[in-house]
Order: C-alpha cells, then structure tokens, then sequence
C-alpha cells in the first residue's frame, strides 16, 4: 500500500495533515525550507521533526565538504531519529553513504531521473531513492514510466530500498505513480488541494443546492435541524 508524505516545511499544513492523520511522514529541502524568510532552518527542522515524531521527515545536506556533510548529517541525526538525511544523486556523494551507513543514518536520495542512479545508491544503502517525477513533466517530457522501470530494477536486485515518488503538480501524476508502485508519494499541499477542489464537483453541489433551494424554507430548516 503506498504511503502519502507531505512534501513541505510550512509548519501550519504539516499539522493540519498529521492531524487529519493522512500523512506517515514529511520531506523537506533547502528550497522549501527557505520559504520563511526570516527563520532559522535549524528551528524549523526541529519543529517538523516533533510535529511528525514518530513518523520520518527527510532533510538534505547542504554542506560542502565531505567531512562537513557527514557532522551535519549527524548533528541532524540527533535532534530526533526520525530525521531521515536527504543526499543528493550525484557520484560525490556514493562515498559519503559508507560514512552514513556505518553510523546508521538513514537516507533519501534526492533529484534521481533514472532507475541505475537509484540502483546505485540502493546498494550503497540508501533508505528511500526519490524519483522526481513533475520536473520531468514540466519540460513536456515523458517520463517513460520512471517509476514503474525503477521498482521492477530494484525488486530484482534484491535490496530494500524504497521508492518516494516526488515532485508532483497534479493529481493525475501521482495516480500514475502509484498504480505504478511507488512505495510513497510525497506530495505539496497545493496538489492535494486541485483534487478535492474538483470543479465538477462543485458545479455538481451548486446544482444540487439550486435545486434544494427550491424547497420551501420551513421544510428545509426542518430537515437540516434534525437532532
Ligand atoms: C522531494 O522530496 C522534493 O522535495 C521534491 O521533489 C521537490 O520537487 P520540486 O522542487 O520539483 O517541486
């Protein structure tokens, strides 16, 4: 069964989603993490990561240096154990998963476009490899079923690693993810929102309303004040 994530740092949504009790887990990056201004993202990782304990909220690395990524990593790593560390797919970062993997730190690979890119990182012990599926859209591009070729290349290598779907514009993107066997979808707000703000739906409810109107109102206030 696949797994919705909520791919934001706004502290608000994020509670308004674990509340609802639909999201196992948040991912974050500097981009997001950047959209409020003045806070500092430390604080603000530290908030994401209480709010959705015991569940996993991933954030990337943004250090330079090898031996910089790995205190950050580790520094992250004890705020709270569901801090899951955001690497992303590029071969610099193969020997920094060693490190990583030997201090049990979990990870995420970021920005993956191709299914060897994820098999590589997998078997260097990644966690979760993300596959990001709307930046690929966005250039009108076909994905030529990303994630579906990613799964059946990692089910047949044997590792554990799970896939995260991710970048998401519309609802009808991540539809294809999952029936493609994405493990999660990690999705924004905005994109939950275009699929229960249907305009069909809503020409449906006004006709529907129109027509009740036509009700007299003392049988409608009846009706609706039923205890
Ligand atoms: C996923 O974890 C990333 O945060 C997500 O892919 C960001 O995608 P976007 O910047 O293309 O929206």
């Amino acid at each position: 069964m696949a797994k919705l994530f909520l791919d934001s740092a706004n502290i608000a949504e994020i509670e308004y989603w674990n509340n609802l009790k639909l999201i196992s887990g948040v991912t974050t990056n500097p981009a997001l993490l950047s959209s409020y201004k003045n806070c500092d993202p430390i604080d603000l990782v530290k908030k994401i990561s209480k709010i959705i304990y015991p569940n996993p909220v991933s954030v990337q690395l943004t250090a330079k240096s090898k031996n910089q990524q790995v205190s950050q990593a580790k520094y992250f790593n004890k705020i709270n154990k569901n801090i899951v560390i955001k690497v992303p797919a590029f071969e610099k970062y193969l020997d920094l998963m060693k490190d990583l993997n030997k201090l049990k730190i979990k990870t995420n690979i970021t920005l993956c476009f191709d299914p060897i890119t994820a098999l590589l990182f997998a078997k260097s012990g990644a966690t979760y490899v993300s596959m990001i599926i709307g930046r690929i859209d966005d250039f009108n591009l076909s994905d030529n079923n990303l994630v579906f070729r990613t799964k059946k290349i990692l089910e047949n290598s044997g590792v554990t690693t799970k896939i995260i779907a991710a970048s998401f514009r519309y609802p009808n993107q991540l539809e294809k993810a999952i029936i493609s066997g994405a493990d999660i979808v990690t999705v924004p707000p905005k994109t939950l929102r275009m699929s229960l703000e249907n305009h069909l739906s809503l020409g449906g409810l006004n006709d529907f309303n129109n027509k009740w109107n036509e009700i007299p109102k003392k049988l409608r206030d009846k009706y609706e004040s039923i205890i």
